[in-house]
């Protein structure tokens, strides 16, 4: 197998949180038949999720994830090769953050709302994890 780490941002479509549970029922169900683990952040409109597991599978799963009409301005922030999984516990673990708590993250909360085509200004892929781990707890 070779473990591979991949990373986006998106926006939830019409800030409409009632869509997250049925997200997350799909996400563990469908990560459980793949072999993928990782963790999805919530921030008010905004997510930000990292997927590990055989660089196929991670593939056909963001393909698919890609496509989904419930989020959009999806942006990949890393891809690479991954000696490790940092989220072997969770076929998908989620927390969903408040405004304050991303406020005070004041160099790394902005990764929430990357777009497309932007520079990143003083924050690079590699905080995102750091990101996403500092709230795998
Ligand atoms: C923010 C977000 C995160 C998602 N995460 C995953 C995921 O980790 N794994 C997955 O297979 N599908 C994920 N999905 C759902 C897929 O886009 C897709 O709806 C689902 O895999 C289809 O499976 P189903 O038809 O069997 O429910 C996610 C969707 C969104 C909007």
């Amino acid at each position: 197998m070779k473990l591979t780490q991949l990373i986006y941002v998106s926006h939830l479509v019409n800030e409409d949180e009632s869509m997250i549970a049925a997200i997350l029922e799909s996400a563990v169900r469908r990560n459980k038949q793949n072999g993928i683990t990782g963790m999805l952040l919530y921030a008010p409109g905004e997510f930000i999720q990292v997927l590990e597991g055989d660089e196929a599978a991670v593939q056909e799963t963001y393909d698919r994830i890609f496509l989904d009409q419930r989020h959009s301005y999806v942006t990949c922030l890393l891809h690479e090769a991954a000696s490790e999984r940092h989220f072997p516990q969770w076929n998908m673990g989620y927390k969903a953050l408040r405004r304050h708590d991303i406020e005070k993250l004041t160099r790394i909360g902005p990764l929430f709302r990357y777009r497309p085509g932007e520079p990143f200004e003083g924050i690079g892929p590699g905080d995102a994890l750091d990101m996403l781990m500092l709230f795998n707890k």
